[in-house]
């Protein structure tokens, strides 16, 4: 048995050996499409040129040197990348990882309250169903009943509002915008209810990831959201650890929402897998009240702005740009999402194909037209994500769609330049895993 502490403490996984484009390999020699990207974090594939040069050179010239002492020149260009990247963001944190920077997100934000007056300012809402990492902090602002029941004593104050999941709760009486001012309200009676000086933000992922499937907002959604924080001079806090960096087809997920949000946290498909790597941006009128007052915000990371992992994000961002791969996430999104429609649009136990850019969702149900799950036992997400594997594709099954224990869905994320044949054979191994795994 293994030493290494796996996820799972009943089997050890297959070894992975190599990296190859969009494929991984194990030790048998056997080939897996990677579809998935782990969980939406390899967004170039295993085998980048470019960045594997971009980590060699750095851990070459300087690996690693303490931010309390130091910048570096990478870290400044990232900054910089960033920003332009980001609409409304001003300043950057770069970190190890998404809970790091949902941590952060948290924390600046108190912060700013406390040093502009409003020390009374310190709850959080977030929604049902969304994850935003599982350190406690972040763990206490998710969502998700099951990832949060074990640890609730340990867990701070979080509030929970409806998720926009339009599919799973938009009431056949409801016209699309009904659905969305009456999900989009609930934040405004939270806060009343919390009273407004006692809130410091909203916390909600731009396109809900791992625990819903793909889940884009209603549209029009985000704006009310945004309107309802500035009445009531609340944090607009975007959870972009999953969606951002391109996934959906813009650098920033929020762009295609149209607004500004106040943070952004992003991670995952930052260093596409090459290195751990995550970052908060803010606008910055957050850190000059900061600045203007204490001089210094109070966190931090030994391993913050690591030289290494900066330059990995720095040589991700430019293969983005200069490889032209948002337009290829856009385009092949759109072909994934058709081949998957024509191939299981009819399927009685696929619900619905949702998504934006390479972030795809497909659920599972039991029935159609009721939209009825699977018995969670059946752990239907499971079985169609082993079929997958069994047939060399990489996809991310996940139960609990619903309410963190009904509902099964994967998601499916793969890198941002697959070519026409690997889009074809992710359709084909999907479709083919999907239909032997389900029921019906
Ligand atoms: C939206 C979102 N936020 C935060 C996290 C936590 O990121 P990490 O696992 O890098 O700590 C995740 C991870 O899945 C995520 O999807």
């Amino acid at each position: 048995m293994s030493k290494a502490l796996h996820r799972s403490l009943l089997r050890n996984p297959p070894h992975a050996v190599k990296g190859d484009g969009p494929y991984l390999i194990d030790e048998t020699g056997k080939r897996y499409l990677d579809a998935c990207g782990g969980a939406a974090v390899s967004c170039l594939g295993h085998s980048h040129p470019d960045v594997i040069t971009a980590v060699q050179k750095q851990v070459a010239k300087l690996p690693y040197a303490h931010t309390s002492f130091f910048t570096t020149d990478v870290l400044e260009e990232l900054a910089d990348t960033l920003v332009e990247g980001a609409p409304g963001m001003g300043k950057v944190m770069l970190l190890s990882g998404g809970s790091e920077s949902v941590e952060a997100a948290l924390k600046l934000s108190r912060q700013y309250f406390l040093e502009s007056g409003e020390p009374e300012r310190h709850l959080f809402i977030a929604r049902r169903q969304s994850y935003h990492g599982n350190t406690l902090g972040a763990l206490a602002v998710g969502g998700n009943e099951w990832r949060r029941e074990s640890f609730r004593p340990l867990l701070v104050e979080g509030h929970h509002i409806a998720p926009c999941f339009e599919y799973r709760e938009r009431l056949e009486t409801e016209t699309q915008d009904e659905y969305c001012e009456r999900v989009a309200v609930e934040l405004e009676t939270k806060i009343i209810d919390l009273g407004p000086q006692n809130v410091a933000g909203f916390v909600a992922e731009t396109v809900v990831g791992a625990t819903a499937g793909a889940v884009v907002a209603t549209p029009g959604y985000f704006r009310r959201i945004r309107e309802i924080c500035d009445r009531y001079g609340i944090h607009l806090i975007l959870d972009e650890v999953m969606c951002g960096t391109g996934r959906t087809g813009s650098m920033m997920a929020y762009q295609q929402e149209h607004i500004i949000p106040d943070i952004v946290t992003m991670a995952k498909g930052l260093a596409a897998g090459y290195q751990p790597a995550g970052a908060l941006l803010c606008r910055s009128e957050i850190v000059d009240t900061i600045r203007n007052n204490s001089g210094f915000f109070q966190h931090g990371h030994t391993f913050m702005g690591h030289a290494t992992a900066v330059a990995a994000s720095l040589a991700t961002l430019q293969a983005i740009k200069k490889e032209k791969l948002l337009e290829n996430v856009v385009k092949r999104g759109k072909q994934i999402r058709a081949g998957l429609r024509d191939a299981l649009g009819n399927h009685p136990n696929v619900g619905d194909i949702r998504g934006r850019g390479l972030f795809i969702g497909v659920e599972f149900v039991a029935d159609r037209e009721t939209k009825k799950p699977f018995d969670p036992a059946l752990k239907t997400h499971n079985k169609v994500q082993q079929a997958a594997m069994d047939n060399g594709l990489l996809c991310y099954g996940m139960g609990g769609t619903i309410d963190g224990r009904r509902g099964d869905h994967v998601l499916i994320a793969p890198p941002y330049n697959l070519n026409e044949s690997q889009q074809e054979e992710v359709v084909e191994k999907f479709s083919a895993s999907a239909t032997q795994s389900l029921p019906a």
